[in-house]
């Protein structure tokens, strides 16, 4: 018999409600048996006796730079990084150079994604052409192409008018509307918070309105065309507690954040740190209560990387200039479990629901699960490994992490996808 047997690993299988103790076999590319002594014969078995099964991560949110930004990251390199912090799914976000945009350059990306990745990519296109809020992309024709969401990622579509429809459209073709909630005209080319300390290291400020003003006037968009609508990297209180009332009020939407949001404030940008630049930009503590208040109280669905790999020359630069963007493909699992788990702010059973059901529920695809018949797309954690962060040891392209020298407590030791080992840490 040929496969792979997974022995005595603690399951969590968000679907099913699991949390036992089993082996699983896997035959071929899906997982064939979850049970109690699963005999060996003559098949590859890992010892996971102390470590938990997962699904396998579905990260919503990730730059892959290709096509026209090849130096800070590529399908290959990011989808390798990807296995390396046990995602085995991901959306690639439409502002690349060009702008995924028209049918054509989805084929060209999914002839890219053919080719280079080593783990599942969808393809999230852009709402509007060349993401410059003027002219509506063709939704239903991006979305028959094989498009599973629209964004217009780094921008919110300022024009009412123009997202309504697209939200319209979106509602017709079954196909996601992920917001970037962002109102320019009031972060109006800010860098940090604002707040004592942006007025304390003279760096403009970005309100907290620019979010939040933006997050309720396209939740009641969405309610207008009862549309279903996912917010992006939410970082503010006000924001979730506009999600939760809009929630409660029955409108169809779901929200994601990112490990720095629920790690870190805006004191770490002290020292003036570029791997601190971000958009939305680091809050205050308060906010960051909020956040992790919002992913135990379910307002906030899902965790996504936000993965924005930037090149040494556009980081190490003065603040006001270097770009916004933190990578996170690599860290995301052990962040979240030094932050939510080992704090007892989430069980492993809701962690595996942030990072991987409800994502892939969001998204419409069946992973984020480990059950018979399922893909085998898991990890195996180990939730007590200490580990640093080092800047050598990422293998993404770009090494702009904002947890640069952070010590963690939780690491992936195997990430198997479509059934086989693709990544192994070391011993
Ligand atoms: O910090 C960010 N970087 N925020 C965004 O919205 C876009 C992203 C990027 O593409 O670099
Ligand atoms: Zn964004």
């Amino acid at each position: 018999m040929k496969g792979l047997l997974i022995k005595n690993a603690r399951v969590i299988d968000p679907a099913n409600k699991i949390d036992q103790i089993k082996d699983i076999l896997i035959q071929g590319s899906q997982i064939s048996r979850i049970e109690k002594d699963i005999a060996p014969k003559a098949i590859k078995v890992i010892d996971a006796t102390g470590k938990i099964a997962m699904p396998g991560i579905v990260d919503m949110h990730v730059h892959l730079r290709e096509p026209g930004r090849e130096d800070k990251e590529t399908v290959e390199s990011g989808t390798r990084a990807a296995l390396k912090g046990g995602v085995t799914t991901l959306l690639a976000m439409p502002n690349t150079i060009p702008a995924i945009d028209s049918i054509e350059r989805v084929k060209l990306l999914q002839g890219i994604i053919k080719k280079d990745a080593r783990a599942h990519v969808l393809i999230a296109a852009a709402i509007t052409r060349g993401r410059l809020g003027i002219n509506l992309t063709d939704i239903a024709a991006l979305k028959r192409q094989g498009a599973v969401a629209i964004s217009d990622d780094g921008y919110s579509v300022d024009d009412e008018d123009l997202f309504l429809q697209a939200l319209q459209k979106a509602s017709a073709s079954n196909i996601l509307v992920i917001s970037h909630c962002e109102d320019k005209r009031i972060s109006n080319k800010g860098v940090i918070n604002l707040g004592i300390i942006s007025t304390r290291l003279g760096l403009k400020g970005i309100p907290r309105e620019a979010e939040y003003t933006r997050v309720q006037r396209d939740i009641g968009l969405a309610k207008k065309s009862a549309t279903r609508l996912h917010i992006a990297h939410v970082s503010c209180k006000e924001s979730v507690e506009i999600i939760a009332k809009a929630k409660k009020g029955g409108v169809m939407v779901s929200a994601e954040t990112s490990p720095h949001y629920f790690t870190l404030s805006e004191e770490a940008v002290m020292g003036y740190d570029t791997n601190m630049k971000i958009n939305p930009p680091l809050r205050s503590r308060e906010d960051l209560e909020a956040i992790k208040q919002g992913l135990k109280d379910k307002t906030i669905d899902a965790i996504a990387s936000d993965h924005a790999p930037h090149t040494e020359n556009e980081k190490d630069i003065e603040f006001e200039r270097a770009e916004f963007g933190v990578i996170g493909l690599e860290t995301e699992l052990a962040v979240s479990i030094n932050e939510l788990i080992h704090p007892r702010i989430l069980s492993w059973m809701e962690l595996a629901e942030k990072l991987s059901l409800n994502p892939a529920k969001i998204l419409g695809i069946k992973k984020g699960r480990i059950a018979c018949g399922d893909d085998a797309d898991l990890i195996l954690v180990d939730p007590g490994y200490e580990w640093s962060v080092e800047k050598d040891k990422f293998i993404s392209k770009s090494k702009n992490s904002c947890f640069l020298e952070n010590r963690l407590k939780g690491r992936v030791e195997h990430t198997i996808y479509g059934g086989d080992i693709v990544y192994q840490c070391p011993a």
